[in-house]
């Protein structure tokens, strides 16, 4: 049995507060009968739930996007170091048993993460072998070259590993801000492939994973739920 305020704003991809002002409007019914309150269970196996009279298409798991501010680490645990983690930072209303980061941003980088308890899809996107494209927009010390183009196209060597192929366009006249497009999650993989070329990133944000843009309304620091036919944009190949 789980809160049916909860499962509302999980379907619908809304806050818990709006799915609570949905059960107050009574629009909200369990079996054909008005919820009368928020804290009311629901069974997800044997209970009907409608919203304005629409069945609600419920997820075993929820797939959040955050929007990570610079000084939180990609972890569930920072208690050894005293850093603020992604879990620590989410909203009440999107916390829930078993969420994790599929997959890390430096602390210094902001940008598109996914907090997920669904373990298998976390670990089909993150699998090299699944391609997933990452795209980040960097500030660099200086500005890219169209060599550096064609080296990140040819596969840069950093340390001992050959990186898959990746996309360097400009995001500014000057060449300055880039955007990089990777199928990889090597350990500081862009600011690494920057270092190669002799150039430094000073501001990397991640802006898409596979398909799926990192929603333009979210501020640093927020989160909304991905919602059912986005999920497809993140692991299907364009
Ligand atoms: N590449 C990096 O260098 N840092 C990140 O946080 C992500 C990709």
């Amino acid at each position: 049995m789980e809160r049916i305020d909860k499962i509302i704003a999980s379907a619908l991809g809304i806050t818990r507060s709006e799915a609570k002002a949905l059960i107050r409007k009574k629009q909200v019914q369990k079996n054909g009968v008005p919820v009368k309150f928020a804290d009311e269970k629901a069974a997800l196996e044997t209970d009907r739930l409608t919203v304005s009279g629409r069945e609600i298409e419920y997820n075993k798991y929820v797939y959040i996007m955050m929007n990570k501010p610079k000084g939180v680490i990609s972890s569930t645990d920072g208690s050894k170091t005293g850093e603020k983690t992604v879990l620590d930072i989410l909203p009440q209303e999107f916390r829930r048993r078993g969420l994790f980061p599929a997959g890390r941003l430096d602390k210094d980088t902001t940008g598109f993460v996914l907090i997920t308890d669904d373990g298998e899809f976390a670990h089909n996107i993150l699998s090299p072998r699944k391609h997933i494209e990452k795209t980040y927009a960097a500030i660099l010390d200086k500005p890219f070259t169209p060599a550096d183009v064609k080296a990140f196209e040819d596969g840069l060597e950093i340390g001992s590993e050959r990186c898959f192929p990746a996309r360097l366009s400009p995001l500014s006249g000057d060449c300055k801000e880039a955007q990089v497009v990777i199928s990889q999650g090597m350990f500081h993989q862009v600011k690494r492939m920057f270092a190669a070329r002799g150039l430094t990133v000073l501001e990397l944000k991640r802006i898409k994973m596979g398909a799926l843009e990192l929603d333009p309304l979210l501020g640093e620091g927020e989160c909304r739920f991905i919602k059912n036919d986005e999920i497809a944009l993140i692991s299907d190949k364009k």
